[in-house]
């Protein structure tokens, strides 16, 4: 028996916190679900400066994650602002630290997603969504994009692909989530949610 609900662990990286609204409605989805909770964790910057260390608990928003959070994760939702077209380096930083977690399958058949924020329309969204996607698959994670049954994939103007949730932040890093980035971020984590409860019974029955 678990004294705790399955989680699913929303783990990102923000800079100006684009990322981390879409990490917040990402949790409200999770959290429509009866039986599953949201654990919110972010990671911490990267400097040039090997000898820079930040403070253990950030000044604002997720705390940051440690391997235990993702070890226990009933399914992973990773966020990242696009850099370049690829993931951010701090959360690069992080997945390259779970070596002992792929070593012993401990994410093997959970599910996973990602999800991302741009400054422009064009500026790389699926790109980035699928450089997520590759160290999810070595873990042994089951990928779970977007659906077109959720109408706004295929209506959307701004945010939101069948590779993920995704949010066009703008110049400044300032525009809103619009009501369609807004609801496929929702509809993303309720999907995760129920795709943990399901593949957590799978795994149960099997041990
Ligand atoms: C080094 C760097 C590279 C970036 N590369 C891109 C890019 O390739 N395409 C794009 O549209 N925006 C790019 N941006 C902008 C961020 O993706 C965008 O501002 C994002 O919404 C920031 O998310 P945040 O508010 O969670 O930090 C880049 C920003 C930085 C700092």
């Amino acid at each position: 028996m678990r004294d705790t609900l399955p989680y699913v662990l929303i783990l990102y990286y923000s800079r100006h916190g684009a990322t981390r609204a879409m990490a917040e409605q990402l949790a409200a989805g999770v959290e429509s679900c009866p039986g599953v909770a949201a654990r919110l964790r972010t990671v911490p910057p990267v400097s040039p400066t090997c000898e820079a260390v930040d403070p253990e608990i950030p000044a604002e928003g997720a705390v940051y994650a440690d391997l235990d959070d993702l070890r226990n994760c009933a399914a992973l939702a990773l966020g990242s602002p696009t850099r370049f077209g690829n993931m951010a380096a701090p959360l690069k930083h992080f997945i390259d630290s779970t070596s002992a977690l792929w070593l012993n399958g401990a994410l093997t058949d959970k599910p996973a997603s990602a999800f991302t924020s741009t400054s422009s329309l064009h500026g790389g969204q699926e790109t980035t969504l699928i450089s997520m996607l590759l160290p999810l698959l070595h873990h042994g994670m089951v990928y779970a994009g977007l659906p077109y049954s959720e109408i706004e994939v295929m209506n959307t103007t701004s945010g939101g692909s069948p590779y993920g949730a995704s949010h066009v932040a703008g110049k400044r890093s300032d525009r809103p989530l619009d009501d369609d980035e807004r609801h496929l971020a929702q509809a993303q984590g309720k999907r995760l949610a129920r795709l943990a409860l399901a593949l957590d019974a799978m795994r149960r029955e099997e041990r």
